[in-house]
């Protein structure tokens, strides 16, 4: 998939490329797509599709009435207030400067960010959550991906045991040539749409020629992350001969409903937001949504994802999405927005290996989800890939009469992991060794390759080049070792490419938010692409085995979903508090779950509160809860004008902030971050504690572990609930000691325990940049 994706990104930098050099006029003359969030007072009152579409055609009217009259792509009404149009640059700008236009955002393009996973999350059909939900048959998850492919996949089949789908559930499978809504919807996949007007608009109407416009999953991105969330149970699942067993969704019961809004190319924000705005109308309960912005995170109203997450959880909706793939470093993680779920991703107790022998009998672990007739015993010629036309083993680079027949270690970078084995195949070698990025450290990841090949670390690599660089006539083989379940490993580990935080727009908002399995996960795939995504490979399969926060997020809005039944009555800020004060933070080894991309202890800012324990969320006695108004405040801390707050919250009322007192830390989250501007800081946090515990009369007392460098004290630090009061304030003051740290984070926690549950919570500490020089 990244091995698409990059040759894609190529692409669109070549084409922006051309249009840059064209003459500054006509540039400007040029049709773009932008959202415009309309006022709400100078908005059509009905959400008739109908109605809307001919108010927002006047609307344009009245304001551009020179020349044609631009097209219009999708009104808005549930997700956002406004439309998508084809306008030029000056159009826009002249839009924008309007009292009756909140915000005009040009359309750019997200990323989309793969079972043993139930019983590694502990969930049993005979206690803890799975039973309290009834496995969330009244709940409809809504997945934003590239669709569906249900044809003969049995994760998608009628369950004759789920009752009917929920009568809130308004939406609808569209039938199109290539899907056929009669056959493939039924009581578990209860919606399929599509939205392509965005990306067809941005890309020329392209679809035709690779994909059908339909809600028909070509990829299998979206049908993998469905079956995830919610997948009915197969019997007998396997990539191969690779993790055989059971498949089931986390939420056996729930329903599915896809929204199609990416395409080859990636997804569009004008179609992202339009997906939201039909789910939100449709009434899901739970969505899920495995992109993201490319790069930074881009500020909370220009981010449809953010957009359309907002209106979502006002309605009670939970909005679960990945933190994305650009880890290891720092403020890497997008969907920070406080009122979204944000999911990181970590191992689980299995492994592919697929290990190398040196012709000097040295052995290193690689990984492999390869399938094919293995390598012999007898070890073969072994070459660098930099040694015989490419390092990283480009297609059409690599000199055929130097690799015939040999095994070819592989650079990271450029060319995608299977492309790198379809290129040594075309070359005629034997077999291929894949090297990680050296900021990967631990971490190999596992391919579905189209010759023998595994993955190793960037450690194990420098010593086989080492190997292949001083001996005469270097040799090895590869040895596939299958499925191996087990301790060792520890596990769970976080993934080196899971986004980390600090949140980039919000420091005081922690993120991400939790962790969940996101390596070598096996779920449900399309017809219609091969498991290594490269056209050559003519294999078809109905489960793939990928990896990627993409893969995380659907097991989060699966559990959610579950905690949706379980709970009714909670909001989705209720749901993730559940999630993020009961997760857990020590492996197996009981040892903090490492971080593979350094091999030590991980980090809050990369695994967030913990890995989800289902079973403990259910039952979490407090919650620190939040709604719109809450929201609000927070986006007057942040700094935000009121036609930003608008463009998110689509009230009539002008928020005044000036009426709004408290700071981004004040927002009750359950996590805190403190953001010290000198080294002798003071922060004090205020929070609100619900209890939720079978438990009315409760008392809990706070327990803190101190980040280094800092003195935490807790006000009051004892609790009291009874029938009459259900909620408790506190305040957290973290007061730095002058000159005693080094390092730019420390962490620590709090918990609040009534002797039957632990409400805990990180800490972390950011230190001024200064402070650290100082110190140094
Ligand atoms: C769609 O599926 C239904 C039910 O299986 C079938 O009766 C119908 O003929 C199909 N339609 C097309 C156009 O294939
Ligand atoms: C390929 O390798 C052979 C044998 O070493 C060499 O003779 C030939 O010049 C190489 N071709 C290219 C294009 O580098």
């Amino acid at each position: 998939m990244m091995a698409r994706r990059a040759w894609v990104f190529c692409l669109l930098l070549t084409v922006a490329g051309a249009v840059a050099t064209a003459d500054a006029e006509s540039e400007a003359e040029a049709l773009s797509t932008y959202i415009v969030h309309v006022a709400p007072a100078h908005a059509p009152r009905s959400s008739r599709p109908r109605v809307l579409s001919s108010a927002y055609r006047s609307f344009l009217r009245g304001h551009l009435p020179a020349g044609p009259a631009p097209r219009l792509l999708y009104s808005y009404a549930h997700a956002a207030t406004g439309f998508a149009a084809r306008l030029t640059e000056r159009q826009a700008a002249h839009l924008a400067s309007q009292d009756s236009v909140l915000a005009v955002v040009p359309d750019a393009t997200h990323q989309l960010h793969t079972t043993l996973t139930p019983s590694f999350l502990g969930l049993s059909a005979s206690s803890g959550l799975l039973p309290a939900s009834g496995g969330a048959t009244d709940v409809v998850i809504g997945i934003i991906d590239t669709g569906v492919y249900p044809k003969d996949r049995a994760s998608f089949a009628a369950d004759p045991s789920l009752p009917p789908p929920p009568s809130t559930f308004r939406g609808r499978c569209v039938s199109t040539p290539a899907f056929n809504a009669s056959a493939y919807c039924n009581n578990k996949l209860v919606g399929a749409k599509f939205f392509n007007l965005g990306y067809e608009a941005a890309h020329g109407g392209v679809i035709e020629e690779t994909e059908s416009r339909s809600p028909l999953d070509t990829n299998g991105h979206g049908t993998h992350t469905s079956s995830t969330a919610a997948g009915s149970a197969v019997a007998d699942a396997a990539f191969f001969d690779y993790a055989k067993g059971k498949a089931v969704g986390m939420a056996p019961g729930a329903r599915i409903a896809a929204y199609k809004a990416c395409w080859t190319r990636g997804c569009t924000y004008s179609d992202i937001l339009m997906a939201f705005d039909e789910a939100i109308k449709d009434g899901v309960n739970v969505i899920s949504v495995s992109l993201g912005a490319v790069g930074r995170a881009p500020q909370f109203y220009s981010d449809t994802t953010a957009v359309g997450a907002f209106s979502a959880v006002r309605k009670g909706i939970v909005v679960s999405a990945s933190a994305g793939n650009a880890g290891p470093g720092e403020f890497t993680a997008v969907n920070v927005a406080p009122w979204i779920l944000t999911v990181g991703a970590s191992t689980i107790n299995r492994q592919f290996p697929a290990n190398i022998v040196l012709g000097n009998g040295e052995t290193f672990t690689g990984t492999s989800l390869y399938a094919g007739m293995p390598l012999g015993p007898s070890k073969i010629a072994l070459v660098y890939g930099g040694d015989v036309g490419s390092s990283v083993c480009e297609s059409g680079k690599l000199n055929t009469s130097t690799v015939a027949g040999k095994i070819v270690v592989c650079d990271p970078g450029v060319n995608g992991r299977a492309a790198k084995g379809e290129a040594v195949k075309l070359a005629r070698g034997a077999g291929a060794i894949l090297v990680s990025s050296k900021a990967f450290g631990e971490q190999a990841l596992a391919t579905a390759h189209v010759l023998p090949a595994t993955a190793v670390t960037f450690a194990a690599a420098e010593k086989i080049k080492n190997y292949i660089r001083t001996n005469a006539s270097p040799v090895a083989t590869i040895v596939f070792q299958g499925t191996v379940i087990g301790r060792t490993p520890s596990s769970p580990r976080m993934a080196s490419f899971s986004s980390r935080g600090p949140n980039f727009i919000a420091p005081e908002i922690f993120k991400p938010d939790v962790t969940a399995p996101g390596v070598d996960i096996l779920a449900a795939w399309t017809g219609e692409n091969s498991p290594s995504e490269l056209d050559s490979d003519t294999r078809r399969v109905k489960f793939n085995i990928i990896s990627g926060t993409s893969m995380s997020c659907p097991h989060v809005s699966g559990i959610a979903a579950l905690l949706r039944q379980a709970h009714p009555e909670w909001s989705p800020a209720a749901i993730k508090s559940a999630l993020m004060t009961t997760a857990y933070n020590v492996d197996n080894a009981g040892d903090i779950i490492k971080d593979m991309s350094t091999g030590e202890a991980s980090t809050p800012f990369v695994r967030g509160a913990g890995h989800v324990d289902p079973n403990c969320a259910v039952d979490p006695g407090l919650v620190y809860d939040a709604g719109t108004d809450d929201y609000i405040s927070f986006l007057c801390a942040l700094g935000y004008t009121a036609k930003q707050i608008a463009v998110l919250t689509r009230d009539g009322s002008v928020t005044d902030c000036s009426k709004r007192s408290g700071s981004v830390g004040d927002h009750n989250y359950p996590a805190f971050s403190v953001v010290f501007s000198s080294g002798d800081g003071k922060v004090t946090q205020r929070r609100v504690v619900r209890n939720v515990g079978s438990n009315a009369m409760a008392t809990y007392t706070a327990s803190v572990t101190s980040p280094a460098g800092v003195r935490v004290t807790v006000e009051p630090p004892t609790l009291q609930f009874s029938a009459t009061q259900k909620t408790q304030e506190y305040a957290i003051t973290f007061a730095a000691q002058q000159g005693s740290v080094t390092e730019k984070y420390t962490f620590g926690s709090i918990v609040w325990s009534d002797g039957k549950h632990k409400v805990t919570s990180p800490i972390a500490i950011t230190w001024p940049a200064s402070q650290q020089v100082a110190a140094m």
